[in-house]
């Protein structure tokens, strides 16, 4: 299975490797793409974003697809697999994205494990297993806070979240995306919009966490966005 490796974050028109064959991005022709989320939410949110470039949505539950296991170690790796699963089993082009929320003083953490986080038991060294069951997005940012707490005072509260997005044909060709929007955590959380680690998010030059802005607001200047953005320029 040929894999091209290319995201227009890293400057667009070459592929790395021996000699730097110059190489055009594949463009997405208007039809049917699949879009490997089983998140209902997401599909709907990237559904409005390609609604004016004649591209017919479907969604990877509609089509039964199984949800592969995040096996990668970079939120790019997990987008593909997702994306070029979905390619292939269907036989279509399909978009996945990966996400997640990464903290400057933890050394990236919680990273690609952010959903993790938030689960009672994560099966990750140094998080403590509480009681409960489920995803419980307080439980993930009390885990960040925790941490950032436990270090020296004055240690930075920089993050930023992450969103990488993956663009897979059958034929195993891949065009990758990477957006990011930085940012300060603060304690206690504030709002109750969005979701995941939003009410802890404060992004750079703004004074509302993400948690307590309308959701237009987000959306414009999202790591979300930040990757369509450079997908649209680079696809349509
Ligand atoms: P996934 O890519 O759907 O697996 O999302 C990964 C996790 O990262 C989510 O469950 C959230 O914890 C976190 N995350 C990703 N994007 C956002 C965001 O825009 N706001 C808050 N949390 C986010």
């Amino acid at each position: 299975m040929r894999r091209d490796f290319r995201g227009a974050a890293e400057g667009s028109g070459t592929v790395s490797g021996e000699g730097e064959v110059p190489q055009a991005i594949r463009k997405l022709q208007p039809g049917k793409l699949v879009i490997a989320s089983h998140n209902e939410g997401k599909v709907r949110e990237i559904r409005d974003l390609l609604a004016p470039y004649g591209i017919e949505p479907i969604s990877a539950a509609s089509l039964d697809l199984p949800e592969p296991e995040e096996t990668g170690t970079t939120f790019v790796a997990n987008a593909e697999l997702k994306a070029m699963q979905a390619a292939d089993l269907s036989g279509l082009p399909a978009l996945a994205d990966d996400s997640g929320l990464c903290v400057e003083a933890l050394g990236g953490d919680p990273g690609i494990f952010s959903a993790r986080w938030g689960l009672a038991d994560p099966g990750i060294a140094g998080l403590e297993p509480v009681t409960g069951e489920g995803r419980d997005f307080d439980l993930a940012m009390r885990r960040v806070n925790d941490k950032l707490e436990a270090l020296p005072e004055g240690t930075s509260r920089a993050a930023h979240f992450v969103c990488a997005l993956a663009l897979a044909w059958p034929d195993g060709h891949v065009e990758w995306f990477e957006g990011r929007v930085d940012g300060t955590l603060i304690w206690p959380p504030r709002g109750d919009r969005g979701f995941g680690y939003d009410p802890m998010f404060v992004p750079e030059g703004h004074e509302r966490s993400f948690g307590e802005m309308n959701p237009a607001a987000k959306h414009a200047m999202s790591h979300r966005a930040d990757a369509f953005a450079q997908l649209v320029a680079a696809v349509f």
